[in-house]
């Protein structure tokens, strides 16, 4: 019976994933553990874990019997970029134990996000295709390359059953992100929500592809329960579901607060963003496994305005 670990269980995707998993597999199926306690709510199954403790790690996976591992925890692009050798730790090191601990018959399946900052300034922008120019320039999408290579080295060497994708920017209003190039198409919800000015980091036409964070959970369970015979990409597939500027996303916002206003005032983020594609190509993830989006830029504004605005009238 499956027994999951999440790890990085209080983050932005974490929080989400970690509520879905236990919708699916059950409460006491489903262990979060993060490096600081969520303040927020008491778990009771929740473990306090340094991801790069490899012997905590071993501990929290025999006591609860563990099965699958999602290996959520990282330093994202902007934060990495002010502390690069403690990002590569973390990054690195922890993944390394995990796919160590599968290697050795520990557990039976990992799931660990890449991101669209594999990519660099020499990868062909629109329709990123799924193998391409790599070549990146941050030292978060230097370590989620570096990554996607040890998925797929422990697949082919051990059969060490292993999936990724590369996520596009998540944007959801549950929970915040914190150092990432693409958490400004988050922080402008709260902003238009609190009627407050918003000045983004990034330029009025940085286009970066996105994705609803609905949509993101579904496309890890639907990857994470396919027939592993039908994952054919071991490194990490694209997924896309829709591309957008900073004006782009003003524009619908401010359908729904007229009064929100926003100014641009590009920071050391706008190198990065301009390193990433655009719009990728995520024809595999179709094929194999059957991806398709559910919300494209209008709906996925639509939704999280009409929740932001329940939320406040309670
Ligand atoms: N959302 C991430 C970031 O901006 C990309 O994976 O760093």
């Amino acid at each position: 019976m499956t027994k999951v670990l999440v790890i990085g269980a209080n983050g932005q995707l974490g929080s989400e994933l970690t509520a879905e998993l236990r919708r699916l597999h059950g409460e006491d199926r489903v262990i979060a553990s993060d490096v600081r306690k969520n303040n927020g709510h008491s778990d009771q199954r929740f473990e306090l874990l340094d991801a790069t403790d490899k012997k905590a790690l071993f501990d929290i996976i025999t006591k609860e019997q563990i099965t699958d591992i999602y290996h959520l925890a990282a330093i994202l692009s902007a934060k990495g970029e002010s502390d690069p050798l403690f990002a590569w730790d973390l990054n690195m090191n922890s993944l390394l134990h995990v796919l160590e601990l599968a290697r050795e018959g520990h557990i039976q399946k990992i799931y660990w996000p890449s991101s669209i900052a594999v990519f660099g300034p020499d990868t062909p922008k629109v329709n990123t295709p799924q193998r391409t120019i790599m070549n990146p320039n941050t030292v978060y999408g230097i370590s989620k390359l570096a990554g996607e290579k040890w998925c797929e080295y422990y697949h082919q060497k051990f059969g060490v059953d292993v999936r990724s994708l590369r996520y596009p920017g998540l944007i959801g209003y549950k929970a915040k992100p914190g150092g990432g190039t693409t958490d400004y198409a988050v922080d402008i919800f709260f902003k238009a929500a609190d009627n407050q000015h918003f000045k983004c980091f990034l330029g009025a036409h940085s286009m970066l592809p996105m994705m609803y964070m609905d949509d993101a959970i579904r496309a890890t369970v639907e990857l994470m329960t396919a027939d592993p015979d039908l994952i054919l990409v071991r490194n990490s597939y694209n997924v896309g579901a829709m591309s957008f500027t900073p004006s782009d996303i003003y524009r619908e916002v401010v359908k729904f607060a007229p009064e929100f206003t926003i100014s641009y005032a590009p920071d050391f983020r706008q190198a990065i963003a301009d390193s990433w594609p655009q719009i990728v190509d995520d024809a595999p993830a179709r094929k194999d496994w059957g991806w398709k989006e559910a919300y494209n830029l209008e709906r996925m504004v639509e939704e999280i305005m009409h929740q932001l605005s329940k939320r406040a009238k309670k």
